[in-house]
């Protein structure tokens, strides 16, 4: 009790901090556009981010190994789309394509994961099949383990299915395991909610949707012990990291899957929407960016993530 106990005491010797973000813990999205030749474009709705050539990603890729980021996530824009997304299997796309040049160049020095939808590669732009204006889950799956084990074999070493449709993560494990990809890992957005947090991502991937919207797969932000539910097939399916995303708003449910989860992995996906907030913010002079960058990777761990997938990775592995 006060006065015997004051807190202010080791506060000023700044001596405890229960959470630390480590580089680590931290995983760059990469956009790959194979329509690009050389260099980069940047994406007007995220500033300070760019679309890469498949040349330009292997670049990128060892300028994150020399600032201590280990892991990367990638996102194909492939220059061909039809109604089926079929360009996301082909074994000369721009994920597989690039993906063999990075191992050529880095070998196994880096982790690469590999966003796995169809919304990049499919005309309507859904993450599904699309019949009568409707988006098909189970002939959506097997055309998910097509892509597992055309990205497998390219040498991704974690898949993350995106699309939420129900079943995904077994569809995936059964068509790897069955191919001899028993290795490679699965990272599912588990519990990924129908956010307005994902408009900037969709200009920079390309991958708006062009009727309806995505309420049908992706979930209800009104909804907590739905994500429990998600979290909890996903492991039984087999998923070796789940994923809670977007970030930010959503610090409760990140808290609850580790409070109910406690021995599973857990990524949280800070999004373009977040991203561009706080980037806003900081060009508007108003806030800082620097305090704002780590205030906010700080959260989203002591909220119980292990992993965070966030545009800002680079600037915080100059910060740590
Ligand atoms: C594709 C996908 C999206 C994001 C990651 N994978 C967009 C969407 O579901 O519309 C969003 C990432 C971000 O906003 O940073 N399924
Ligand atoms: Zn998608």
């Amino acid at each position: 009790m006060f006065p015997e106990l004051r807190l202010r005491r080791l506060r000023s010797l700044k001596l405890i901090k229960e959470t630390r973000v480590s580089k680590e813990d931290l995983i760059l999205p990469l956009f790959i556009d194979e329509n690009i030749a050389h260099g980069s474009k940047p994406i007007e709705s995220m500033p300070g981010q760019y679309r890469h050539s498949i040349e330009q990603s292997v670049q990128e890729v060892m300028e994150a190994r020399s600032l201590g980021i280990k892991t990367v996530i990638i996102f194909g824009i492939p220059s061909r789309k039809d109604e089926v997304g079929s360009e996301a299997y082909n074994d000369d796309g721009v994920v597989q394509r690039a993906v063999r040049e990075i191992k050529n160049e880095i070998g196994d020095d880096v982790v690469i994961i590999a966003d796995l939808c169809l919304c990049e590669y499919t005309t309507h732009g859904h993450c599904g099949l699309v019949r009568d204006g409707k988006v098909l889950n189970d002939p959506t799956l097997e055309v998910l383990a097509k892509i597992a084990v055309s990205y497998a074999n390219a040498g991704v070493d974690i898949v993350a299915p995106s699309g939420m449709m129900d079943g995904m993560v077994r569809a995936i494990r059964t068509a790897l395991d069955d191919s001899g990809f028993t290795d490679t890992a699965i990272m599912s957005y588990s519990a990924k909610y129908n956010s307005a947090l994902y408009g900037p991502f969709r200009e920079a991937a390309d991958s708006a949707y062009k009727f309806g919207d995505r309420s049908s797969y992706q979930m209800d932000f009104a909804n907590a012990r739905e994500a429990m539910r998600e979290v909890e097939l996903d492991i039984n399916e087999g998923a070796d990291i789940v994923m809670v995303k977007p970030a930010l708003f959503y610090l409760d449910i990140i808290s609850r899957v580790r409070a109910r989860f406690d021995d599973v992995p857990l990524a949280a996906y800070n999004v373009s929407g977040e991203y561009t907030m706080i980037k806003l913010a900081a060009n508007s002079g108003y806030l800082k960016q620097n305090e704002l960058i780590i205030e906010c990777l700080t959260a989203i761990k002591r909220a119980g993530a292990d992993l965070i997938i966030t545009y800002f990775a680079k600037e915080a592995a100059k910060l740590i």
